[in-house]
C-alpha cells in the first residue's frame, strides 16, 4: 500500500487501502452510495455494526440541493452528532456532494472519500473542491474542504463501463501533458488495456497533488489543470444544449486537441498528441468554432473580454493565462 501525503490528510493507494477505515473514534458512521456503488462496491468495505447506508440516485442530474436535503435529513433522523463520519463511496458526484453535505452538517463533520471511478480517483477526490449544481449551473454552490483521508482501490474499476473508464483517462492524459513527460511516454508506448492502473493512478495523483498544494485556491499554478477544459467545457455545453450529451472526458479529449493546436509547441509534438488521442478514443464530431463561441464567451476564466487558456510549452510543461481574442481562435 502506498501513501501520498496531501494538505493535512493522506491518500492511501492499494488493495489494502480499505483497511485504513477507522470507525472506532466516531459515534456514528454513514456510507453514501448510489445504486451502482451499492451493488458493485459496498460489499468490499469492511463490515461493522451500526452503520447507516444512505442511498441516492446516480447521475449528475441528482447533484443538487434536493439530494443534499435528503442526505441531511437522513443524518438528522438517525441522530448523527458532530462526532460522526460520512464515507463517500462513489464517483465524483458522490464525492463532491457527500463532501459538501458533511462539511456543512452541524458546521462540519469528518468525511472520507472512497472514489470508485477513474475520474474520481485521479481528479475529483484530490484538491478539496466540493459542491453541487444549482439552477442549471455546474458546481455553483460549494466550498474548499479536505477529507480525513482518501482510500483508493483500483479493483473498483473492474465494474466501471469502458466509456466511463476512458472518460476518466482524459484527466490522466492531461496530467501527463501538463506536467510529466515520462508519464506521457509510458501512456503512448502502452496499449490502453495493458496499463497498470495502480501505477497510473499513483503518478497522476502525485501530479495533481503537487499542483494543488502549491496553489490551493486557484490563483496561478492550479490553472494548469484547465488545459483542454476551456474548449472542453464549451463542447460539453454545446452537446448538452443539443440534447445529445457526451461524457466529460470525451469533451476534454477534443478540447486537448484544439488547445494543443493553439499551443506554442513543435509540429511533431502536436501530431503525436493528436494521433494518440484520435487513434485510441472514439470521439464526437468537433463542433464548428462558431458554434462554440457563445459558450466560450461565458467562460468563468475570461478576462479583458478575452478567452483564457492554459497551453503547453512542451509535452510535460504548461503555462497559464494565455489570452486570445475571439477572432484569434
Ligand atoms: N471536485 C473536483 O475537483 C472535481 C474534479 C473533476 C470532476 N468533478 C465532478 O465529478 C463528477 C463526475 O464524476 P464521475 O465521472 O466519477 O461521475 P459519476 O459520479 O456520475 O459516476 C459515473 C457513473 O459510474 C457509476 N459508478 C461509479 N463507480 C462505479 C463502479 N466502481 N462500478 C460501476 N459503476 C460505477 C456511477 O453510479 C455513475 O453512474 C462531476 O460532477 C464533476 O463536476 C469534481
Amino acid at each position: 500500500m502506498k501513501e501520498i501525503v496531501s494538505s493535512g490528510y493522506s491518500v492511501w493507494i492499494g488493495e489494502k487501502s480499505l483497511t485504513k477505515l477507522d470507525f472506532l473514534t466516531y459515534s456514528k458512521v454513514a456510507i453514501l452510495v448510489d445504486e451502482n456503488t451499492k451493488r458493485n462496491c459496498l460489499y468490499k468495505l469492511p463490515k461493522f455494526d451500526n452503520c447507516t447506508i444512505i442511498e441516492i440516485k446516480s447521475g449528475e442530474e441528482h447533484k443538487n440541493i434536493t439530494t443534499c436535503s435528503f442526505i441531511w435529513e437522513e443524518l438528522t433522523n438517525n441522530h448523527f452528532d458532530r462526532n460522526s463520519l460520512l464515507i463517500n463511496l462513489g464517483g465524483g458526484v458522490i464525492g463532491d456532494m457527500g463532501g459538501f453535505c458533511a462539511s456543512t452538517y452541524k458546521r462540519g463533520i469528518d468525511f472520507i472519500q472512497i472514489p470508485t471511478t477513474l475520474l474520481a480517483m485521479v481528479d475529483a477526490s484530490i484538491g478539496g473542491k466540493l459542491g453541487i449544481d444549482f439552477n442549471g449551473l455546474k458546481n455553483q454552490i460549494g466550498l474548499f474542504n479536505n477529507p480525513k483521508s482518501v482510500l483508493i482501490n483500483s479493483e473498483f474499476l473492474n465494474t466501471l463501463s469502458d466509456n466511463e473508464l476512458k472518460s476518466g483517462f482524459a484527466e490522466v492524459v492531461k496530467h501527463a501533458l501538463i506536467a510529466d513527460n515520462n508519464l506521457w511516454n509510458k501512456i503512448i508506448s502502452t496499449s490502453f488495456n495493458d496499463l497498470i492502473w495502480e501505477e497510473i493512478i499513483e503518478t497522476s495523483i502525485k501530479i495533481k497533488n503537487k499542483i494543488v498544494a502549491s496553489d490551493p485556491f486557484e490563483k496561478g499554478e492550479r490553472k494548469k489543470l484547465n488545459f483542454g477544459h476551456t474548449f472542453g467545457h464549451a463542447i460539453e455545453s454545446y452537446y448538452l444544449e443539443k440534447g445529445t450529451p457526451i461524457l466529460h472526458g470525451e469533451a476534454v479529449f477534443i478540447g486537448m486537441i484544439l488547445e494543443t493546436e493553439l499551443s506554442p509547441i513543435s509540429k511533431e509534438d502536436k501530431n503525436e498528441i493528436k494521433n494518440y488521442i484520435l487513434s485510441n478514443f472514439t470521439l464526437a464530431h468537433t463542433p464548428n468554432k462558431s458554434n462554440l463561441l457563445p459558450f466560450l464567451m461565458n467562460d468563468k476564466k475570461n478576462s479583458q473580454g478575452k478567452i483564457n487558456f492554459s497551453l503547453l510549452n512542451k509535452i510535460g510543461d504548461c503555462s497559464v493565462d494565455n489570452l486570445f481574442a475571439i477572432n484569434e481562435l
